[in-house]
C-alpha cells in the first residue's frame, strides 16, 4: 500500500452479523500446499484463500485496532464477514531486535505518544497491554485461531513504518535498512516462532519490492535465500514471494523458474498487487471499457499468466474507497473484481483497519479503504460488501467438480449474479451467485440457454428498458435478438444486434441492446449499450455481466412449463 491522502469520514452503520456457514469450518488448523495453481489441504480439496489485510507493521509494532476493539470481537467479526484468512504484516526488526520485541504494548505506544491508545488498550484488551510486542502478535494470532482464521504473516517492512517509496531505505536488497543478511536472519525467527501455530499457513516473504536498486537477478538471489530459510524453520508453511515494481511485476518468472531445495514439497505461491492509483489518470478520464481490458491484459502479462503454468497466484492486495464516491475505484474495483472472479483467484482484500493508531505522524488516521469504520465496532459500508463477499466462494478446483463447466453472469458491480428468482420466472434479477443456473454460452456470440432446463430455453432481448426473458426453445431461440455476443474491451458488455433482427425493437439507434440492470436495481432488462469506447466521462459498470466459468452444483430448479 502506498501513501494515499486520506480524509477522515466516520460512518454509521449497524452491522448484520451473516455467518457465512461452511465457509470457515476447514479453515483453523490446516497444513497446505499447492496443486498445480491450487492451494490445497491434506486430503488435497481446494482451500480459497479470501483474506483481509490487517496491519502490525506501524511505528507502535501493535497491531492496529486493540486500542478499539477486544481483538476476539474484531477476529470474530471479520470471521463472520466471511474472511477465512487474514494477510497480518510485521516488521523485520520485530524478529531481529530483542530491545523492539521485548518492548511492552504499553512502553511502545506511549514511546511513540500515544497515551490514547494505552486508554484503548486498558479498556478492550488489558490482557494484552503489557505483554511484549512479540506476545501481542501471538495473541492476535491466537485469537484468530478461535475464531477458525488462517493467518499469513506478511514481513512488510523493515524498520517499522508506513509502506511504501522507491526511496524509504526499505524497497530493495542492499538499501540503507535493508540488509539481507537481517532480512533473512528475520523471516527465519519468525517462521521458527510461529512454526508451531498450526493456523499460521503462510509466510510471505517481503511486501512491494521496488525503487532504483531493483533487479531481478538479486530477487533470484536473496528470494531464494529468504524461501529457504523459513521453509526450514517452519516446513508446513505456504512460501509466498512477491515480485518487483511494487509487487506488479512478476512477468520476469516467464523466463526463468525459482529454484529452491524444496520445490517437490508444493510450497510456493506467488503474490501480486492491484489498485486504481497505479493508473488513476486512465481510469478518471479514459473509457473504462477500454482501461479495463488493457488493466486486465496488463494483469495477465504481469502475474496471471503464472496460472496457466500451473503456479498458485495470491492477490495479496487490492481495494477501493469503501466511501464510493472515488471515481478511479467505482470504475476499478468492479473490473478487477470480474479478474478476481473469471480466474478464481486467491487474494487479500485491503483492508480490514478503520483507523490507524499512528499513521505517517498522524494520531488516529481514518483509512477509507477499510471494511471496518473509524470506530472498528461497525462495518464501513455495508453497500459494498457484498462486492467483495461475492468472491470467497470458490467456484472451481480439486474438491468443486461437481458438475460439468458452466456459465455464470456474474454482475461484478454488485457482486450479485443474474438468476431465476423462481422456477417458473421467465424474467430473471439479479439475486446471489451461489443460486445460479448453469447457463451454457459459446464465444464469440451464441445463444445463452439455461443447460439444465426442459426444453433448453434461451434468454432474449424484447427491446429498450424491457426485461430480457427466457424464451420457449425452437426458432426464436438463436435468432438475432437471442444471439450475444460481448462488444466491448472489457469483455462485459453482452450485446444482442437489433439492426439485423426481422423486427428491430427500439435500441436507441446504436444497433444493440446491452443486458443492463433496470431502474428497480434488481430486474435484468435490456438497454441501449453504453459508452462502449471512447467516451470518458459515462460509468458503463452497470451493465457490466462477466461470464464466469464455474463446476460447483447448482440448486436443481425444476423444469419450465414450455409455452
Ligand atoms: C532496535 O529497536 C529500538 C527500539 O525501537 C531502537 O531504538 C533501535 O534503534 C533499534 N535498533 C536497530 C539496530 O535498528
Ligand atoms: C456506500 O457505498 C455506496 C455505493 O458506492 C455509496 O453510494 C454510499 O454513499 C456509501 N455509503 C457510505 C455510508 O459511505
Ligand atoms: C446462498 O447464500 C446466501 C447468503 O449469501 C444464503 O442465505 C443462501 O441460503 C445460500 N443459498 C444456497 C442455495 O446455498
Amino acid at each position: 500500500m502506498r501513501p494515499l491522502t486520506t480524509v477522515s469520514l466516520h460512518v454509521s452503520l449497524c452491522l448484520t452479523l451473516v455467518l457465512l456457514a461452511g465457509h470457515r469450518d476447514r479453515a483453523a488448523a490446516v497444513t497446505l500446499s499447492t496443486s498445480s495453481r491450487w492451494i490445497v489441504d491434506e486430503s488435497g480439496h481446494r482451500v480459497k484463500l479470501a483474506c483481509v489485510n490487517w496491519p502490525s507493521h506501524l511505528e507502535p509494532v501493535v497491531t492496529e485496532g486493540l486500542g478499539r476493539q477486544p481483538v476476539g470481537a474484531i477476529s470474530a467479526r471479520l470471521a463472520a464477514l466471511g474472511f477465512n484468512c487474514v494477510r497480518l504484516t510485521y516488521p523485520t526488526a520485530l524478529a531481529t531486535n530483542a530491545t523492539l520485541s521485548s518492548l511492552t504494548v504499553r512502553q511502545s505506544l506511549l514511546a511513540h505518544g500515544l497515551t490514547e491508545s494505552v486508554g484503548g488498550v486498558q479498556v478492550n484488551n488489558p490482557g494484552i497491554l503489557d505483554l511484549t510486542l512479540m506476545e501481542s502478535l501471538k495473541a492476535v494470532v491466537a485469537s484468530l485461531a478461535e475464531s477458525g482464521v488462517m493467518v499469513v504473516l506478511d514481513n512488510h517492512v523493515s524498520r517499522p513504518a508506513w509502506c511504501c517509496g522507491d526511496d524509504d531505505g526499505n524497497a530493495f536488497f542492499g538499501d540503507r535498512n535493508f540488509d539481507p543478511e537481517v532480512w533473512v536472519d528475520g523471516l527465519g525467527n519468525m517462521a521458527t516462532v510461529f512454526a508451531d501455530v498450526p493456523n499460521v499457513v503462510g509466510m510471505s516473504l517481503r511486501n512491494e519490492l521496488r525503487g532504483p536498486r531493483q533487479n531481478s537477478q538479486d530477487w533470484y538471489t536473496y528470494m531464494q535465500r529468504g524461501a529457504e530459510a523459513v521453509h526450514a524453520a517452519n516446513p508446513r508453511a505456504l512460501v509466498i514471494m512477491g515480485g518487483l515494481g511494487y509487487d506488479y511485476d512478476l512477468s520476469f518468472l516467464g523466463s526463468r523458474q525459482v529454484g529452491v531445495t524444496f520445490l517437490a514439497e508444493n510450497k510456493l505461491v506467488f503474490e501480486v498487487h492491484w489498485y486504481s492509483f497505479s493508473d488513476a489518470r486512465a481510469w478518471e478520464t479514459q473509457n473504462a471499457n477500454e482501461v479495463c481490458g488493457r488493466a486486465a491484459r496488463e494483469f495477465a502479462r504481469r502475474g496471471g499468466f503464472l496460472l496457466d503454468r500451473g503456479l498458485p497466484l495470491f492477490l495479496s492486495e487490492f481495494g477501493a474507497d469503501f466511501r464510493g464516491g472515488d471515481l478511479k475505484d467505482n470504475r476499478f474495483f468492479p473490473c478487477a473484481a470480474s479478474v478476481a472472479a473469471d480466474l478464481d483467484l486467491d487474494w487479500a482484500l485491503w483492508a480490514l483497519q478503520g483507523s490507524y493508531a499512528l499513521r505517517q505522524g498522524v494520531a488516529g488516521m481514518d483509512e477509507v479503504y477499510g471494511v471496518l469504520d473509524w470506530s472498528w465496532s461497525k462495518t464501513r459500508n455495508e453497500t459494498v460488501l457484498p462486492r467483495i463477499q461475492a468472491l470467497q466462494r470458490p467456484l472451481r478446483g480439486p474438491g468443486y467438480a461437481e458438475a460439468l463447466p458452466y456459465t455464470v453472469l456474474f454482475h461484478p458491480a454488485t457482486g450479485l449474479c443474474a438468476v431465476r428468482p423462481t422456477a417458473s420466472a421467465t424474467t430473471l434479477e439479479l439475486g446471489p451467485c451461489n443460486e445460479t443456473d448453469a447457463w451454457a454460452w459459446a464465444p464469440p456470440a451464441s445463444k445463452l440457454v439455461l443447460r439444465d432446463a426442459a426444453g433448453l430455453p434461451c434468454l432474449r432481448a424484447e427491446g429498450r428498458g424491457q426485461p430480457a426473458r427466457l424464451s420457449a426453445t425452437g426458432a426464436a431461440c438463436g435468432d438475432a435478438l437471442s444471439t450475444w455476443r460481448l462488444v466491448s474491451d472489457s469483455g462485459m458488455h453482452l450485446a444482442v444486434d437489433t439492426a439485423a433482427a426481422p423486427t428491430a425493437p427500439m435500441d436507441g439507434g446504436n444497433g444493440m441492446l446491452c443486458l443492463d440492470v433496470g431502474a428497480d436495481g434488481r430486474s435484468v432488462v435490456t438497454n441501449p449499450c453504453a459508452c462502449l469506447r471512447g467516451d470518458g466521462a459515462c460509468d458503463p459498470e452497470r451493465q457490466w455481466f462477466k461470464l464466469v466459468t464455474s463446476t460447483r452444483s447448482v440448486a436443481r430448479k425444476p423444469a419450465m412449463l414450455a409455452s
